[in-house]
């Protein structure tokens, strides 16, 4: 009876109905982010409650996302709140993320000085103009967590950009800017530091990542293909192709 009990609180679906914690699920931007780190510690603190970062969507009770609830702006996007369960533990934490404290634990995340999330900011005229694929949405999220530390990946953003490094608004103004990005991974400094699931070798023992690591999978680098399609090329000195 005992291992009974042990095994059926080991089943993640059947210990989700616990009170004392909530299946929670949050977009792998937002965790590279650091803001989940930075935001469960605080809830569970104050209510004894425990976040259980899930990665599949499927199980969480509460997830950030597309859909629901605005909750705030960062890495280009805004992103919503769903509830999707009546625990106890789920209701605290909409509750609690969706209340004047959570909203400034979450603003006040600053892991460089200057805070990422603002209040759910409706698109901006500027961005809204173009028409962005789900795709190309969620390649500006990724093109600012993964390539931000070293490119300008957005207009407004260019303090976490490093000066000598070519912009994405200057490299879509090359005529092969498509080749480059689909194989940027191979090329001088990436391949030092720079994983793709499934397609390149790990790196050599002898020789580990100088740096963290930058791990995309394929569909990510369509998405970050499908948004740097859509920014407007720096202007280089000749025409624009489109014009
Ligand atoms: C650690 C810093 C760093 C990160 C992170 C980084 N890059 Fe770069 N990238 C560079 C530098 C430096 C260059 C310029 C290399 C040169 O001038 O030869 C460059 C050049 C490029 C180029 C142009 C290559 C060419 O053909 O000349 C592309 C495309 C590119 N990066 C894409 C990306 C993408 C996509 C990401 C994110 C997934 C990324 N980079 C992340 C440092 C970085």
């Amino acid at each position: 009876m005992r291992i009974l009990v042990l095994i059926l609180a080991l089943l993640p679906g059947l210990a989700m109905a616990d009170d004392k914690r909530v299946a929670f699920y949050a977009p792998p931007a937002l965790v590279e982010s650091g803001l989940i780190r930075h935001i469960a510690p605080r809830f569970s603190l104050k209510t004894q409650i425990k976040v259980d970062l899930v990665n599949d969507p499927a199980q969480a009770e509460l997830l950030l996302g597309p859909e629901g609830r605005a909750l705030f702006s960062g890495l280009g996007q805004v992103w919503h709140m769903e509830l999707r369960s009546e625990t106890k533990g789920a209701q605290r934490f909409a509750d609690w993320l969706t209340s004047q404290v959570g909203a400034r634990t979450i603003q006040g995340f600053a892991p460089e000085g200057t805070p990422i999330f603002t209040e759910p900011k409706v698109q901006e005229a500027a961005v809204a103009r173009v028409e962005m694929t789900g795709d190309a949405v969620a390649g500006q999220g990724l093109s600012w967590a993964k390539c931000g530390r070293c490119h300008v990946t957005e207009r407004g953003k260019g303090s976490f950009g490093i000066g000598s490094t070519p912009s994405f608004f200057v490299m879509r103004g090359f005529d092969d800017w498509q080749a480059r990005f689909t194989g940027f991974y191979v090329l001088k400094p990436h391949a030092a530091f720079t994983q793709i699931a499934e397609v390149t070798d790990p790196f050599p023992v002898d020789r580990p990542s100088p740096i963290a690591p930058i791990e995309l999978t394929l569909d990510e680098l369509e998405a970050i293909l499908a948004y740097v399609a859509i920014l407007d090329p720096a202007d280089l000195g000749k025409p624009l192709q489109h014009q």
